[in-house]
């Protein structure tokens, strides 16, 4: 079975990234590293991937006039690039309904919380708020509503008496490294097995 032509979109540090990367960098993994996009021109995870022999490329959305503007100059990168998978690591842009569908079934994101609890912004604070006793990570299939697509897997962690939001954080990252390279193989198992169309 040929190996998937990855690109992966990040926004920021990349740490997720970085795990891809280094799982991807085995022949016997089944998804290639071709292209890493980012929003935000200053994100450290361009260098990153560059120490890794990737293409890195920034596309600022702030360039654009608009949302769509932006995703189509994103979607035609990955055409040019010939990519068959996206791993979202930490890329922090809502996705407009016609660029999710150009990507539909080849698109998962890694997300802070045990989905469906806590879609959106400050997962963490919001896990300790609530008084739950786990927390977690969730990597699941993008869709047009936002961090609500099926979940293709999950990883658990402990809340702990008096954990700050970044403790937790913390936490709940080193499983994130564990669960997202795992979570990225089952996806790119379920579109090989897929009939072509
Ligand atoms: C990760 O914790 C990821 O789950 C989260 O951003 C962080 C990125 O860290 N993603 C989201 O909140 C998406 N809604 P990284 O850049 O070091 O991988």
């Amino acid at each position: 079975m040929s190996r998937l032509r990855l690109a992966i979109l990040i926004s920021g540090r990349g740490t997720n990234m970085e795990r891809l990367l280094q799982a991807a960098a085995d022949e016997t993994y089944p998804a290639r590293a071709c292209l890493v996009l980012s929003n935000r021109a200053n994100a450290a995870g361009l260098d990153t991937a560059r120490a890794y022999g990737v293409e890195a490329l920034a596309i600022p959305h702030k360039d654009f006039e608009d949302r769509e503007r932006f995703e189509h100059a994103m979607d035609a990168a990955l055409r040019e690039h010939g990519i068959e998978i996206l791993a979202l690591a930490g890329f922090m842009r809502v996705l407009t309904p016609w660029f999710v569908r150009q990507w539909e079934g080849r698109m998962i994101n890694i997300h802070p919380s045990l989905l469906p609890k806590y879609p959106g912004l400050d997962t963490h604070k919001r896990a300790i708020e609530a008084g739950d006793a786990e927390a977690g990570c969730s990597v699941h299939w993008v869709s047009e509503s936002v961090d609500a697509g099926d979940v293709i897997a999950q990883a658990r962690v402990p809340v702990k008496a008096g954990d700050t939001p970044e403790e937790l954080a913390d936490r709940v990252l080193v499983e994130e490294h564990v669960l997202y390279p795992h979570a990225l193989a089952q996806a790119c198992e379920q579109i090989q097995k897929k009939p072509s169309s």
